[in-house]
């Protein structure tokens, strides 16, 4: 696997492929891969016949009080792991190949509506940094198809709708969420989690679980969504929401449906926050 970190460099790499008729996949991450990483690149691997990850941490989706700085770089690891996974070029650029007039200077893509509600309200700017990187990055690598993790499911509405909306030429596919023995969803944040913290986590998929089985059995959602808050705050939880909303826009579910839904959840525990989902 060869490491590139200048876009000219990607796209002769892309184009020699294009020339033989290769299909392209590509799969984005901030790096500090894990298995839950590696299976968007076993599944684009499938799907296509080359595959570019790239590795970059990108700065304009982090708020003023969030862990940029501190977010783990392991770039070394990160390359090992990605060529034993069949991927053909890592691209890593610096923040100046990818934003080439500055942060504050750079343009930005917005995805109202969609990326407004939850992590959106949460994280006030985070879906236009998400938005912004990832256009410039399909643009960069011009792939048939790119593979985003369903555990950041308002991340891939937002990607689907950009995609849609701007005409871009790529297939978006959702990966399932891979999870460790206690239901706990993979992902770089659960590194900071102490070993105290780390017990506790796997009531966060539990909660889920348990949002799906009350709505099996035909409880009201706002009791469910009050009692998943009380689950978490018990077991030491702050959560920011746990939430059903349709799986289609995220929007609110009407009193008395119960098709076409998902449980979401985001909550802390100590610095760490934590968010993920099930398909009801
Ligand atoms: O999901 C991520 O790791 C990031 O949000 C992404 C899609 C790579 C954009 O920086």
């Amino acid at each position: 696997m060869d490491t590139v970190e200048t876009a000219s460099d990607l796209r002769t790499r892309v184009a020699k492929w294009r020339r033989e008729g290769a299909r392209i996949g590509f799969v984005p991450t901030m790096g500090n891969l894990h298995n839950g990483h590696f299976s968007l690149v076993t599944l684009c691997r499938e799907k296509t016949d080359r595959v570019v990850a790239s590795v970059f941490v990108n700065p304009t989706q982090f708020g003023p009080n969030e862990d940029f700085a501190r977010y783990p770089r392991t770039l070394g690891k990160d390359q090992e792991g990605l060529a034993s996974h069949g991927c053909d070029v890592l691209f890593a650029p610096g923040i100046e190949e990818m934003y080439p007039f500055g942060i504050d200077a750079a343009v930005r893509i917005e995805v109202p509506k969609i990326g407004e509600s939850l992590e959106g309200a949460m994280r006030p700017g985070h879906f236009a940094g998400v938005a912004t990187v990832v256009t410039k990055l399909l643009n960069l690598v011009q792939p048939d198809v790119a593979v985003f993790g369903r555990k950041d499911y308002q991340q891939l509405l937002v990607i689907e709708r950009l995609v849609r909306d701007l005409c871009l030429p790529v297939d978006i596919i959702g990966a399932p969420t891979q999870r460790e023995a206690d239901g706990l969803a993979m992902s770089s944040r659960n590194q900071y989690l102490s070993v105290e913290e780390r017990g506790k986590a796997g009531t966060i998929h539990a909660t889920l679980r348990a949002m799906r089985d009350a709505l099996l059995v035909g409880e009201p959602l706002e009791k469910i969504e009050s009692l998943a808050c009380r689950r978490l705050v018990e077991a030491g939880f702050v959560p920011d929401y746990a939430v059903l909303r349709k799986r289609e826009d995220l929007g609110e579910p009407s009193r008395t449906s119960r098709d076409g839904l998902i449980a979401l959840i985001a909550c802390r525990l100590g610095k760490t926050r934590l968010i993920d989902n099930l398909l009801l």
